[in-house]
């Protein structure tokens, strides 16, 4: 039966539209994932449906009332379920965790907005906060959309193993360029070797070139790596 996904949010249209159009969109209308979406605000006490307030203490923007968003909580039996709070005060969101979360039989996001939420929500109801990166988003509902979409396809990627194996990350290095036809394209040539049929040298050349890339573009990811001696020479040019 289908992986359940509930976003709790103030801004129910940008998150109905993605579970529509999107692949997870498919999966959906398949029944391999059952998305729900909840508007915090039909949660609001007062006739104003007000669900944000100023921050105790003082400073700029508002902060995102406890009471709307833990009847809202409730209403899906949150405490019952994973809760994923996408922050940018949050630990960073890796491949890992994506795997880990693709593992649940359900996961409850929470999207803030303004400065952030109710600490006494976190402490009572969240299970994971993550960042998806260093950078502050208006919205959460992007972030908790990134982290769906990471979950998801590593779901789909159950029936097919081979994709998600060979995704970057999995075995901690970027991956290798990619080429399809024509073998020209503007006078540049497909490298030699990917139509030579050498299945071994072909091998060899990807993981050069994912080492070139990695120590390029991310040679923090190096760090927590083995490589051998020749490897090792790639990455000091
Ligand atoms: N909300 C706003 N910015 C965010 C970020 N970088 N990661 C996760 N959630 C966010």
């Amino acid at each position: 039966d289908g992986y359940g996904i509930t976003v709790l949010t103030l801004f129910p249209e940008l998150v109905e539209e993605y579970f529509r159009t999107s692949i997870v969109g498919k999966a959906a209308d398949r029944g391999a994932l059952i998305p729900k979406v909840i508007n915090i605000r039909d949660f609001s006490q007062d006739r104003h449906r007000s669900c944000d307030d100023a921050p105790y203490g003082g400073g700029a923007g508002m902060v995102l009332m406890a009471e709307p968003l833990a009847t809202a909580l409730d209403s899906v039996d949150a405490k019952a379920r994973h809760v994923v709070f996408p922050t940018p005060s949050g630990r960073p969101f890796r491949q890992r965790d994506a795997l880990r979360l693709s593992r649940q039989k359900e996961i409850v996001l929470i999207c803030g907005r303004y400065e952030g939420i109710d600490q006494r929500i976190v402490d009572e109801y969240v299970d994971e906060e993550f960042t998806i990166g260093d950078y502050v988003l208006s919205s959460g509902e992007l972030a908790a959309m990134v982290v769906i979409d990471a979950v998801y396809r590593l779901r789909e990627g159950m029936l097919r193993p081979e994709s998600v194996l060979e995704d970057s990350f999995q075995d901690g290095l970027l991956e290798h360029p990619h080429y399809t036809r024509p073998e020209v394209f503007r006078s540049r040539k497909v490298p030699e070797i990917l139509l030579s049929g050498h299945h071994a040298r072909i091998a060899q050349w990807r993981r050069e070139q994912q080492v070139i890339r990695t120590a390029r573009n991310r040679p923090d990811l190096l760090q927590n790596l083995s490589l051998t001696e020749a490897e090792q020479i790639l990455t000091e040019s």
